[in-house]
């Protein structure tokens, strides 16, 4: 059967058919696989082959039972089986057996952590709150210190790129407000050589950061400030100031709050710099954006998930010129005038 075909922003776009519909409803494999990362199967397994029984013993399980588990996982492409025998495939090797550099395991962690959160979706949407009364880098320090280093894994790959776009060879100074893992700072300071960084993030945060910051050298160039961005000092004033993926964990006004803020603590000519995950203005796209908004509403008191407009409208209410959307739904820049 021909499918009618949507319109949307001028693209044609096929409409799903039921099969796909029921396949999105289908959690199930989503919840084998941050099962078998909680009880660390890839861990037990690591290099070798082994049977069922060997592998239960290790991770503590019942064997008729991970007997079910391990062979879904082998359906899923995650997993192989040869005759009794299971073993880690190639990808499973690297990104989840914890000794690997490569590890990926602390974010599916995260994602079975807030497993309960989903649990209230339909409670949220009816009362508009969320079930959770702060983050989880409030909550949970040490596991968000972790999700920090696989997302400072990932980010290797992008910063320096987005350090080059951004044109700063003029900028001695950099505030990386709520920089995490130090990943962006570590990227600036390696793209322009005369460029001096501050990461101010929570304390607990910055544990992790200067332990990355020390593997990159980079110990005397980045500096480490603990607070609270909403309510402590931020120091500088600084020639550049970098937010990358903080904002959507508030609400609006407290947003418009700290771009102001940053606004004071910019040299004349220094530019504010919001990364984010931005929504398209219809609000129906890009569609993982659509789906993190949601993700969002369940596990912050008051994160959302704004358009690029609104991060430029905060930076023009709190006295920015040239704002400019640098990368569509994702970087914004304003210049404060010298
Ligand atoms: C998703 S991480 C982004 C890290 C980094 N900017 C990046 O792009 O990789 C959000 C960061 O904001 C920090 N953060 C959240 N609320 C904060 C606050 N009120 N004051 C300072 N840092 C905060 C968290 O500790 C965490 O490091």
């Amino acid at each position: 059967m021909r499918l009618p075909p949507l319109l949307t922003r001028g693209c044609v776009r096929r409409e799903l058919s039921l099969a796909e519909i029921f396949q999105l409803g289908y959690y199930w494999e989503t919840k084998i696989l941050l099962t078998a990362v909680r009880l660390d199967v890839f861990s037990a397994l690591g290099e070798r082959e082994q049977t069922v029984p060997e592998i239960a013993q290790q991770v503590g399980a019942d064997t008729r039972a991970l007997e079910l588990l391990l062979n879904a996982l082998v359906a899923m492409k995650v997993l192989t089986k040869e005759g009794v025998r299971y073993a880690n495939t190639g990808t499973a090797r690297t990104h989840l057996v914890k000794t690997s550099p490569s590890y990926v395991g602390h974010l599916l962690l995260l994602h079975d952590a807030e497993w309960n959160n989903w649990g209230r979706l339909e409670e949220a949407i009816k009362t508009g709150r969320s079930p959770v009364s702060r983050h989880v880098f409030e909550t949970n320090p040490e596991l968000g210190a972790n999700v920090l280093t696989v997302l400072d894994r990932i980010g290797q790959q992008s910063g320096p790129g987005l350090a080059k776009r951004l044109g700063l060879e003029k900028a001695k100074t950099l505030l990386d407000l709520g920089g995490g893992a130090g990943t962006n700072a570590i990227a600036f300071c390696t793209v322009y050589p005369n460029l001096t960084a501050t990461v101010f993030d929570l304390p607990q945060t910055l544990a992790v950061t200067e332990r990355v910051v020390k593997e990159a050298g980079l110990e005397g160039r980045i500096s480490l400030k603990p607070g609270d961005f909403n309510a402590d000092p931020l120091g500088g004033p600084y020639d550049a100031i970098l937010m990358s993926d903080i904002l959507h964990y508030q609400g609006p006004e407290a947003n418009a709050a700290v771009v102001r803020k940053t606004f004071a603590h910019l040299s004349p000519g220094g530019t504010l710099i919001i990364k984010d995950r931005f929504l398209e203005e219809s609000r129906t796209g890009p569609a993982w954006v659509t789906a993190f908004a949601v993700h969002i509403l369940v596990n912050t008191e008051q994160g959302r998930c704004y358009t690029a407009a609104e991060a430029m409208d905060w930076m023009k209410a709190a006295g920015f010129a040239s704002i400019v959307e640098l990368e569509r739904t994702a970087v914004v820049q304003g210049i404060k005038q010298g």
